[in-house]
C-alpha cells in the first residue's frame, strides 16, 4: 500500500514520522519472506494517537512491526502499511534493580547491557532474536523463564482508548507465550525489576543457555523460531520429529533437520510455500495425534 496524498506525506512529517515508500519486509523479518509496502518509522511516541487518527480517517489499514522475529508475512504488494518505533538513544537506563527499556531496544543487548551492571534473571532469553516490545507482547520465554515474570510498568499506545497509557504489572497477565494486550496495542516501553547477581554468575548461566541452544536449534539458517505454540504437556518439535518429517519441504520452505518445530527459509521460500508447509505439517499431526497445533508465529497474510 503506497500513500501518495502529498497533504499526508507532509503530514507525517510534522509528527517526526520518517516514510520509507515500498519497503521490502523480507530484509526486515528473520525469516526473509515478506511483500513489499510503505514503512512509516516512528521518532517520537507522543505523535502516535495523532499518527493513527491520520491513518484511520484515510482509510489506511496499517500493522506494527517489532523485530520481526515472529513473524510470516504475506507475499507481493500489502495491503497495509507498516509502523515501526526508531529506537532512540539512550534504550536502557538503570535506577537501582529498575531498568527502564524503549520497546525498541534489541533484547539480547538488553539482557547483556543489565548483566554488565550486575542486573540477571532473563540470562534464559539470551539467543532469542528481536526486540523487547516483541518479547514483551509474546510473553517471549525459554529454559524455564518468562520475560513477563519481571515487567513492573508498560507504557504502551492502546488502540481501546486511543491513548499513551501506563499500565502496572498486575493489570496486565502474561501466560505461556501468551499476554492481555490487544492485538493492536503498541509497546512503547516497559520497567522491568531485575534480580541483582554478579556478573560474571550471569555470564555463566548466559554460556549455558546459549551451548543448549546451539546444540538443539538451526541458529544460523532464516527462521521464526519455533513456527507452533507447544500443547498442555507435549512438544510439538518431538512430535513432528516423532512422525519423521525432518526435511520435509515446500519449494524453499523447509522442516529444520536440527528442530522440528523450526521451519527455515533455505532460500527463496515464499509465505505461500511456507503457509502450505504449516497446514501439511499441522494436518499430519492432527491425523496422527488427534492435535490441533496452534501457531507460535504471527502471521500477516494479505
Ligand atoms: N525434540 C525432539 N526433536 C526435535 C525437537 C525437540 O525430539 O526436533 C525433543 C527434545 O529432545 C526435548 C523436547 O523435544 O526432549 C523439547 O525440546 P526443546 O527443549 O528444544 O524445547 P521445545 O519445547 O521444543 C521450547 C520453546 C522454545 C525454547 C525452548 C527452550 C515453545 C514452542 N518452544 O521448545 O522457544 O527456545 O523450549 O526453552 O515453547 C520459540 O518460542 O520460538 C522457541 C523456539
Amino acid at each position: 500500500m503506497r500513500i501518495s496524498d502529498p497533504k499526508i506525506v507532509a503530514r507525517l512529517a510534522e509528527l517526526h514520522v520518517e516514510l520509507q515508500p515500498g519497503a521490502a519486509l523480507a530484509g526486515l523479518t528473520s525469516l526473509g519472506i515478506g511483500g513489499t509496502t510503505d514503512l512509516l518509522r516512528i521518532k517520537n511516541h507522543e505523535g502516535i494517537p495523532d499518527l493513527l487518527n491520520l491513518l484511520d480517517s484515510n482509510h489506511i489499514p496499517h500493522k506494527f512491526l517489532g523485530g520481526g522475529s515472529n513473524l510470516l508475512v504475506g507475499d507481493g504488494e500489502l495491503p497495509w502499511v507498516v509502523l515501526q518505533l526508531v529506537c532512540p538513544e539512550p534504550d536502557i537506563v538503570l535506577e537501582g534493580n529498575f531498568a527502564h527499556v524503549d520497546a525498541a531496544a534489541d533484547l539480547g543487548r538488553t539482557i547483556t547491557f543489565c548483566a554488565k551492571n550486575d542486573l540477571g534473571g532473563m540470562e534464559g532469553l539470551i539467543g532469542v532474536p528481536g526486540t523487547v516490545g516483541g518479547a514483551l507482547r509474546m510473553n517471549a520465554g525459554a529454559y524455564g523463564m518468562q520475560v513477563g515474570s519481571y515487567v513492573r510498568e508498560v507504557k504502551l499506545y492502546r488502540a481501546a482508548t486511543r491513548k499513551i497509557e501506563i499500565l502496572r504489572g498486575h493489570q496486565i497477565s502474561f501466560e505461556y507465550r501468551h499476554t492481555s494486550f490487544a492485538p493492536d496495542d503498541m509497546m512503547l516501553s516497559v520497567k522491568l525489576e531485575l534480580p541483582s547477581k554478579l556478573f560474571k554468575d550471569i555470564l555463566q548461566g548466559i554460556r549455558i543457555c546459549n551451548e543448549k541452544r546451539r546444540s538443539s536449534q538451526p541458529l544460523g539458517q532464516k527462521s521464526a523460531g519455533c513456527i507452533f505454540k507447544n500443547p498442555p504437556g507435549a512438544s510439538a518439535g518431538r512430535m513432528i520429529d516423532d512422525l519423521g518429517l525432518k526435511g520435509l519441504s515446500v519449494g524453499d520452505a523447509r522442516v529444520s533437520d536440527r528442530h522440528a518445530n523450526f521451519f527455515v527459509n533455505a532460500g527463496r521460500a515464499s509465505a505461500r510455500d511456507m503457509l502450505a508447509l504449516i497446514t501439511e505439517v499441522r494436518e499430519r499431526v492432527q491425523k496422527t495425534y488427534g492435535v490441533e497445533l496452534e501457531n507460535e508465529v504471527v502471521v500477516w497474510n494479505a
